[in-house]
């Protein structure tokens, strides 16, 4: 998906969860048109939820119809783990941390990664926008 695309890719601990859903995915829908204007052609949301939690969520959140592509990280975290941003080893489900960054495709390079650890504020889109 990123490969000749500009993305704009965040992922949260958990679809339905209340920071995810009241704060970090409103701020990429809001956000959706300056995105585009800077370039980004594609915005995804990742989670470790299963694919059907996923299309629920992006569905009721209105997060697909604003543009957002939902991306389930469920087979064993897999990207997540890979990225070594998972937590919850050991625990009900392994999650993701709250993060964002911009992959430029054509490069195949992170451009710009937001980590949590900072704050969640710093992960939302207005942080983003910033530094685009
Ligand atoms: C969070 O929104 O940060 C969160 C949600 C569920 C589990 C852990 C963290």
């Amino acid at each position: 998906l990123a490969k000749h695309n500009k993305v704009a890719i965040f992922a949260v601990p958990g679809a339905f969860t209340p920071g995810c859903s009241k704060s970090h995915l409103p701020s990429f829908i809001d956000a959706q048109d300056e995105l585009k204007s800077k370039g980004v052609d594609l915005t995804i949301c990742i989670a470790t939820n299963d694919a059907y939690v996923m299309e629920a969520w992006g569905r009721t959140s209105g997060g697909a119809d604003g543009g957002i592509m939902f991306l389930s990280d469920g087979k064993d975290a897999e990207l997540t783990r890979a990225l070594g941003l998972s937590m919850g080893e050991g625990g009900v489900m392994v999650r993701s941390k709250r993060y964002s960054m911009i992959v430029d495709g054509k490069s195949g390079v992170v451009e710009k990664y937001f980590s949590a650890d900072e704050s969640s504020e710093n992960t939302w889109a207005p942080s983003v926008l910033s530094k685009l």
